[in-house]
């Protein structure tokens, strides 16, 4: 591992957090490091947010089956993407778009010294359904993930998953 890109190997999944709220100021660290994220032809289509309330927290977290532990974080950020706005109106430009704002969010998060972990909800249909009666998204807008985010509990140690056998070369 290269030292210089210790805040790459450091991001590691937090799913545990300390009872302690998450700074404003930190919030819109981790909102202006998600909109640095590229985007396909500069359309940022990408929408977001930002879910603080604890009974608010509790419903989504019970409706995603791997992201129980989204009731036990102070801030939950939901990661959308808007259609009419993605490049050429693509869906998988806008997945793309919002992958790499959620990467962004979840890099910031770990230089920054909180904890976050990315809970999948884009394409499993009952979770995209539930986020958009929850947030009463119109049509053009897709849930693509959400980001249960807080002062960590457990710091994995950094790791790089380098695999040769991945990678091939062209002559
Ligand atoms: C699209 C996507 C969906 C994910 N969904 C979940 C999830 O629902 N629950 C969870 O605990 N982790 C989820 N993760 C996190 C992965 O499990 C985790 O990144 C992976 O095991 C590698 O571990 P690391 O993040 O510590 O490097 C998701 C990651 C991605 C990219």
């Amino acid at each position: 591992m290269n030292v210089k890109l210790q805040a790459i190997f450091a991001r590691r999944s937090v799913r545990r957090f300390l009872d302690c709220p998450v700074e404003e100021s930190h919030e819109r660290d981790l909102l202006e490091a998600a909109m640095a994220a590229p985007s396909a032809c500069g359309k940022d289509p990408w929408r977001f947010f930002v879910v603080r309330s604890k009974p608010s927290l509790k419903e989504i977290a019970a409706a995603l089956p791997n992201g129980g532990f989204l009731a036990e974080a102070p801030l939950g950020l939901m990661v959308c993407g808007d259609l009419e706005h993605a490049h050429a109106g693509e869906l998988s430009y806008l997945l793309q778009d919002c992958s790499a704002a959620i990467e962004n969010i979840l890099l910031a998060a770990a230089m920054l010294g909180l904890g976050a972990c990315w809970l999948g909800v884009h394409p499993r249909e009952d979770r995209v359904d539930f986020m958009r009666r929850f947030f009463q998204l119109p049509d053009s807008v897709v849930p693509v993930g959400a980001i249960a985010i807080g002062w960590p509990v457990e710091t994995p140690a950094p790791r790089t998953r380098f695999n040769p056998d991945f990678v091939h070369r062209h002559h």
